[in-house]
């Protein structure tokens, strides 16, 4: 959506419960906790000469989408998918997030629409134990049409920054 010369971009961050959605969110804005069904943050950025705000809506990963309601989806910029690298299972529902996403939100083009994974919590264990290696993320993502992928720790604000500039870029380059 355009206001004026002012970029305002709907980002929507979706993921199993407890891989660390509200905890990527924490990282902007310290005073939200809890997820209760969905809230959301702002972010602000500078892309070229571009002001653009990032409204990014963290949900709740154990109520699914239910009881948000399709009106929640629509109007998406960009999607965030977030899973734990150290629990296979969060990797292994993102196809079930990603297709749920779509049908949800159901955009124009759904092939083409943005999305962005990170895989979090990069340092638990120093990283020697993680269930999901990088290259099979990464895989995952090359046959999603090349979905952007960062490793982050929201624990050490590692990545983050760097990751949601990807996804305002990401969601700019499909306008
Ligand atoms: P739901 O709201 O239930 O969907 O979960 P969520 O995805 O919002 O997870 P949340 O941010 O609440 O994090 C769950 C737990 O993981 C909390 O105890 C966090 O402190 C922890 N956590 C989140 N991110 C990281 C991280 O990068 N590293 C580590 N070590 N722990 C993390
Ligand atoms: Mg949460």
């Amino acid at each position: 959506m355009l206001i004026s010369d002012r970029m305002l971009l709907k980002v929507i961050v979706l993921g199993d419960s407890g891989v660390g959605k509200t905890s990527l969110m924490n990282q902007f804005n310290k005073q939200y906790k809890a997820t209760i069904g969905a809230d959301f943050v702002t972010k602000e950025l500078h892309i070229d000469d571009k002001l653009v705000t990032l409204q990014i809506w963290d949900t709740a990963g154990q109520e699914r989408f239910h009881s948000l309601g399709v009106a929640f989806y629509r109007g998406a910029d960009c999607c965030v998918l977030v899973y734990d690298v150290n629990i296979q299972k969060t990797f292994e529902t993102l196809q079930t997030w990603h297709e749920e996403f779509l049908k949800q939100a159901d955009p124009s083009e759904p092939e083409n629409f943005p999305f962005v994974l990170l895989g979090n919590k990069v340092d638990t264990n120093g990283g020697t134990d993680r269930a999901v290696s990088e290259k099979t993320a990464r895989e995952w993502c090359a046959l999603k049409r090349n979905i952007p992928y960062f490793e982050t720790s929201a624990k050490e604000n590692y990545n983050v920054d760097e990751a949601f500039l990807c996804v305002a870029k990401t969601a700019l380059a499909s306008e």
